[in-house]
């Protein structure tokens, strides 16, 4: 609890510039904001297996008097908070799990699961959903409407939100938005990321088998080399994004996984690729896989090789609705206060399977900076010393406040 009380005492004299317009309310959070991110750090756990997570979401939520129903898509909970009148539907949604990494850091609140970590920040993701449950609870005769804050599972894969949404989170009350943040290492702490379509890419995977014939390394004409024709084949998925597709369209083709052999004087009867596409404009769905079939068929067909091509979509892109892109960039410029500290290009090719949500409902999903060189907190995301500058949270909260007083504005 030391360090917390140094942290709060910390927070409250330093970062002015940083803070903003940060409410005397949500400021006054910023203890048990520190203190449940900094307990689920110590908790990681892995996708649909957050049982310690949701037991401290669902304790916060059960004291508080707060509705909320649990173990939905396993682990996943929904709170329901309902304004002073009937109004419109908004969602906020909040990921919960951990990456199997082994944590680097020596901080006091250091992971104590062995090889699980906390490495992209969805621990302080869930402590500014509580947060933002509980101010809203407590100022519910502020707006209009109901707010849904949705806990998901499993971010990292293979998935939380299409089981959630396939268990009806988005109906009844049926969801007119839906907004989240991803806390960012990338952005300096005091900016935001925001804008309008594409944000973060789709994840596609591959995997290949090419079947050669194996024999004597020095009697090549008795065999088909699936070393050197998985050789070309790599070489060539790489004019996929040089020359097939308009170079102004980010694309990514990757190919992460190569094995084949057991021995250094035998040709190898067969060769294994692994891979991932990522891409931002979703009418390249057909045309990727596609073409990487072609190709992978042409170089096969040219040896006499024959092959097996597994390929499928992980998550879709990351697509933000221009109108609630706009309410939320409006809400970052008025809490953060220079508008220079609103940052629209902030695309990533990584993905998030809150898409998902955003091919059901309009949505925005933005970067909320949170990185502190000063501090050694701006290690990358999915790093085993990754850790974040916990006053973000904090603005995490009152973001997030502005958008329900917006979206739902009582008039
Ligand atoms: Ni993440």
């Amino acid at each position: 609890m030391g360090d917390v009380m140094t942290m709060l005492t910390t927070f409250a004299d330093s970062h002015p510039e940083v803070q903003g317009r940060v409410r005397p309310d949500i400021k006054g959070l910023q203890l048990d904001l520190v203190s449940w991110r900094r307990s689920l750090h110590q908790h990681p756990e892995l996708g649909f297996r957050e049982h310690q997570t949701a037991e401290l979401v669902h304790a916060c939520l059960e004291s508080w008097g707060i509705n909320h129903q649990t173990h939905i898509a396993q682990t996943g909970i929904v709170a329901t908070i309902a304004g002073a009148r009937p109004g419109p539907v908004l969602a906020i949604r909040a990921d919960m799990d951990a990456l199997p990494i082994q944590e680097e850091n020596q901080v006091p609140y250091r992971s104590q699961h062995d090889g699980v970590m906390h490495a992209c920040g969805h621990d302080g993701h869930t402590a500014i959903a509580l947060g933002t449950a509980l101010y809203l609870h407590q100022h519910c005769h502020e707006f209009a409407g109901t707010v849904k804050i949705i806990f998901q599972p499993a971010e990292e894969g293979p998935g939380g939100a299409a089981p959630m949404i396939a268990a009806g989170v988005l109906k009844k009350p049926d969801v007119d938005a839906l907004i989240g943040l991803h806390l960012w290492n990338n952005l300096p702490l005091g900016t935001v990321g925001v804008r309008s379509g594409p944000l973060m890419a789709a994840v596609e995977l591959f995997e290949c088998i090419i079947q050669g014939k194996g024999g004597h390394g020095a009697i090549p004409q008795q065999t088909i080399d699936s070393v050197v024709v998985s050789a070309q084949v790599v070489n060539a998925l790489q004019t996929i994004v040089a020359r097939n597709l308009n170079p102004l369209e980010a694309v990514v083709v990757t190919v992460g996984q190569l094995q084949a052999g057991t021995a250094m004087n035998v040709i190898a009867d067969t060769a294994y690729l692994g891979g991932t596409v990522r891409y931002f404009n979703p009418d390249l769905a057909a045309v990727i896989p596609e073409r990487m079939e072609q190709i992978i068929a042409g170089v096969c067909q040219s040896h006499g090789a024959s092959y097996d091509l597994d390929y499928w979509s992980l998550y879709p892109p990351v697509v933000n609705d221009a109108a609630i892109a706009d309410l939320v960039r409006s809400v970052a410029e008025s809490v953060v206060e220079t508008p220079a500290r609103v940052v629209p290009e902030c695309r990533a090719m990584a993905g998030e399977d809150i898409s998902f949500f955003l091919q059901e409902v309009p949505g925005c999903y933005f970067f909320l900076g949170s990185a502190n060189p000063d501090l050694n907190l701006d290690y990358p995301h999915h790093h085993p010393r990754f850790d974040f500058d916990e006053t973000a949270l904090g603005l995490g909260v009152e973001l997030f406040v502005r958008c329900v007083e917006k979206f739902c504005a009582l008039e």
